[in-house]
């Protein structure tokens, strides 16, 4: 899956996510809001400049994000996670938003009630896919706009002895034999139980 796979579900599928920014304490705030359209480089979103985002979004343009697929129940659910740095958009987007996205209109019915509106774009980020509906679990790491990937889970080092402890410590079966074994990280859980029980100091935390 492509980075654009990941923006056109955010927008389209998840929509609505929780947002966290840092206050002035350096201390998190999150609220939900509406991931709005999206292009080959950003992710847009709106705001209000009487809110709290909108100032803390002006004194740390950062933020973090969560949001999830529908399901009926944890089994069958995708999660994206976005980590990144956001300004404020070119003034057009305010118009694509509202033509992208009916029901905003409902809410800010008027052009006069819409000057209180901001748009703003996540122009670099790291992101990750977390799907529990395969088997195993699927997850991958993006990033966007010149971020570096994000590097987390576990690798296998060359002291491997190819003993197979950690075969059967997997809760994902992510764990590939060979001469040195080595881990599927799109099938990884990042549980730990094959570098806290490897008896030969063969697995590396990230
Ligand atoms: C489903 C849903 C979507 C929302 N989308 C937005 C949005 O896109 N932009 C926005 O400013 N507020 C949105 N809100 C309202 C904010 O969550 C709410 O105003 C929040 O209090 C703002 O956070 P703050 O108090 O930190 O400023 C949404 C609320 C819900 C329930």
């Amino acid at each position: 899956m492509t980075v654009q796979d990941f923006f056109k579900m955010l927008i389209t599928e998840i929509h609505s996510v929780v947002v966290a920014t840092v206050d002035k304490n350096g201390l998190p705030l999150t609220r939900v809001i509406d991931m709005m359209l999206y292009d080959e480089n950003c992710i847009y979103f709106l705001t209000a400049k009487g809110k709290n985002f909108y100032k803390q979004l002006q004194e740390k343009p950062y933020i973090s994000l969560s949001g999830m697929t529908y399901g009926t129940n944890t089994m069958e659910k995708k999660a994206i996670t976005i980590t990144g740095t956001v300004r404020v958009a070119e003034t057009d987007k305010l118009s694509e938003i509202f033509i992208k996205n009916p029901y905003m209109a409902e809410i800010y019915k008027t052009n006069e009630s819409r000057e209180a509106l901001e748009v703003f774009c996540i122009y670099r980020g790291q992101g990750e896919f977390f799907d529990l509906s395969t088997k195993p679990i699927t997850r991958i790491s993006f990033s966007f706009g010149g971020a570096e990937d994000l590097k987390t889970g576990f690798i296998i080092n060359e002291n491997c002895t190819g003993c197979g402890a950690c075969i059967k410590r997997c809760p994902q079966e992510c764990i590939v034999p060979g001469k040195k074994y080595s881990i599927n990280e799109q099938n990884c859980l990042h549980c730990g139980n094959c570098y806290e029980d490897c008896s030969f100091n063969a697995i590396t935390k990230l």
